[in-house]
């Protein structure tokens, strides 16, 4: 079945392009001028990428947004174009150096390079963020991993070609190091929740459409546990960066061939909306516990 995905806008940017990497500048000014505005300090050492239906889980936290910004309005920034990424930058206040949320990524099979996909990773950089946590709708391969519960990023596998992002670009020593924190991933094991919480591999899958039964098949013999169509590219960037990173899949469909019926997107955002309210406890347990811990380590 066909996953719906309308036809990406243009991203709207006045930078060239031409360069290995788009500039980030215009955008970063823009955004310190919104904190201006808000009265909120142009610092923010943790953000989060909310994926999949899970793009409102922080709504239901009140007194925390301190503003919010639609990415339509950030210069060069892709605007998400697939149902449940409302498309809005959130900057609160809630926690020790405050947290950024993204409310929504866009994705290649949108069209989008994985320059665009990423390129929010960057624009964090530039803001000060060092941990970054990744979430995201996936379709569960592992039996064990029921619709409604979430499987932290342990490894993953990418079935997409990566090597456009590298192009022109100086590697640091970070890339050389996991990409997923170890530390982190102990941390959020820990959290109390009433949710099912797994840790497992992750594949990324290019999409559009949801996968082949075949391919489901495929990925359990490779050790896959989930799949998806984001995350890992933005991992291996905010690690290349610097960043300590943090995976979480919303398991939210049994992958294809291994479910009574296909998966479809509605499924997707209807389990994402189930858990909306426990995911948010969740994460904000989580984000504590990060900032508490402070395992950030610099590469
Ligand atoms: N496959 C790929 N991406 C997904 C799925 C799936 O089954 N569920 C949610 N996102």
């Amino acid at each position: 079945m066909l996953r719906s995905c309308a036809v990406a806008p243009p991203i709207h940017t006045s930078f060239s392009g031409n360069g290995p990497q788009r500039g980030t500048t215009e955008a970063i000014s823009f955004l310190r001028q919104q904190m201006k505005i808000a009265g909120i300090a142009p610092k923010f050492h943790t953000a989060v990428i909310l994926g999949s239906g899970l793009g409102r889980s922080r709504t239901d936290l009140p007194h925390q947004t301190v503003t919010t910004v639609p990415y339509a309005g950030i210069p060069g920034m892709a605007v998400p174009a697939t149902a449940g990424h409302p498309g809005q930058l959130l900057m609160s206040d809630a926690y020790p150096s405050g947290c950024l949320f993204l409310q929504g990524r866009s994705h290649i099979y949108e069209g989008r390079t994985l320059e665009d996909v990423t390129w929010s990773v960057r624009i964090l950089l530039d803001l000060g963020v060092t941990r970054l946590v990744l979430t995201n709708a996936a379709g569960g391969i592992c039996s064990d991993l029921a619709p409604g519960s979430l499987m932290l990023i342990r490894d993953h596998l990418s079935f997409v070609d990566l090597h456009s992002l590298w192009k022109g670009t100086q590697l640091g020593e970070a890339c050389r190091k996991p990409v997923w924190d170890e530390e982190y991933l102990r941390l959020a094991c820990a959290i109390s929740t009433p949710l099912v919480v797994h840790s497992g591999v992750y594949a990324m899958m290019p999409g559009p459409n949801y996968e082949t039964a075949a391919e489901v098949r495929m990925l359990r013999r490779l050790g896959a546990d989930a799949v998806g169509m984001s995350t890992v590219a933005e991992a291996i960037v905010g690690r290349q960066l610097g960043m300590c990173v943090l995976g979480v899949s919303c398991i939210t469909n049994p992958a294809a061939g291994t479910g009574t019926k296909p998966p479809d997107h509605t499924e997707v955002t209807a389990t994402a909306s189930r858990i909306e309210r426990d995911f948010a406890a969740w994460m904000d347990k989580l984000l504590k516990a990060i900032c508490a811990k402070d395992g950030c380590r610099q590469a």
